[in-house]
């Protein structure tokens, strides 16, 4: 798949994902909290697009050491959920990168929603070709995203350039633990648009490669297992909202790949990690 085919396909699956921004107004409005009075504590229920909540975004940011002082940019931001989280917890300031223009958007309006715009800020591009200058960053964070993401080595390259020495770069992603035969990796690639699941091995290599070594990596495949099946539960309580939004056949889409790729947790062929890397000194 080229890069524009990459990016198009991303970009469809996540326009019409089940959690999205009217979801999730709908969800504050059924909890009885108006509009104007929208705080993050309110939102972190809702708008945290990555497995285990703003509980594993904590442990990410602690293990990479991520303080009020930082600018910490956030790759594949989605709705820009872990940015406030982060800024609003700790109040270091979070630039958000995305590439798909209506999460893009979605991120920016609950962002004002929250009064959080004085430390996060989001761009719209694509995690290849980050629009930043080298070492603009102390911190680089992303969740449950490269796993969509073609060319891994220009990936962990991008990130490492856009940190500043001995800045950390810290994320977790979903992996491969044995090679995935074709049908499996095809069916998860028109699935769930996941291009290229790597091995966390693969990472610690590149990782080292562009001048980042790995200084914690930690196995969450059985943690993830758990939290996967709920997910797939937490989908299917929202299979009314789905279906009005983007039809009956988009909702059994969606069940149809999120159950296989379920299935390939609680088998043993995929799990997750977390890294946590150091970018040598200058
Ligand atoms: C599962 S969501 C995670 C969002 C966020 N990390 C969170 O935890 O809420 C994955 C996001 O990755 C973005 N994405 C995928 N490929 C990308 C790329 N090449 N560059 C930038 N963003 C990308 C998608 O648009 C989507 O918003």
């Amino acid at each position: 798949m080229n890069a524009a085919a990459h990016a198009d396909s991303v970009t469809r699956f996540y326009d019409s994902h089940p959690i999205n921004e009217e979801q999730i107004l709908a969800a504050l409005r059924a909890k009885g909290v108006p509009r104007e009075a929208v705080t993050e504590d309110d939102l972190k229920a809702f708008d945290q697009d990555h497995y285990g909540g703003v509980e594993a975004l904590e442990e990410l940011a602690r293990r990479a050491g991520i303080a009020r002082a930082h600018h910490v940019l956030d790759v594949c931001s989605g709705m820009g959920g872990p940015a406030r989280y982060l800024a609003h917890w700790l109040g270091c300031r979070v630039t958000g990168l995305d590439l798909t223009e209506s999460r893009y958007r979605s991120a920016q309006r609950l962002t004002r929603l929250a009064r959080l715009e004085h430390l996060v800020d989001f761009r719209l591009g694509n995690a290849l070709a980050m629009p930043f200058p080298a070492g603009s960053f102390d911190a680089v964070v992303a969740q449950e995203s490269w796993a969509h993401i073609p060319d891994k080595s220009r990936l962990v390259g991008e990130a490492a350039r856009v940190l500043r020495p001995e800045g950390v770069l810290a994320f977790t992603d979903i992996v491969r633990r044995d090679d995935l035969p074709e049908g499996t990796a095809r069916r998860l690639k028109d699935g769930m648009t996941f291009t290229e699941i790597e091995s966390a091995q693969e990472y610690v290599r590149l990782l080292e490669v562009h001048a980042c070594p790995a200084v914690q990596v930690d196995d969450l495949s059985e943690a993830w297992t758990a939290i996967l099946q709920q997910r797939l539960a937490m989908y299917r309580s929202l299979k009314a909202s789905t279906s009005a939004k983007f039809g009956a056949a988009r909702y059994e889409q969606y069940d149809d790949a999120y159950s296989f790729f379920v299935s390939l947790y609680e088998r043993g062929v995929l799990g997750g990690v977390r890294i946590v890397a150091r970018r040598r000194a200058a």
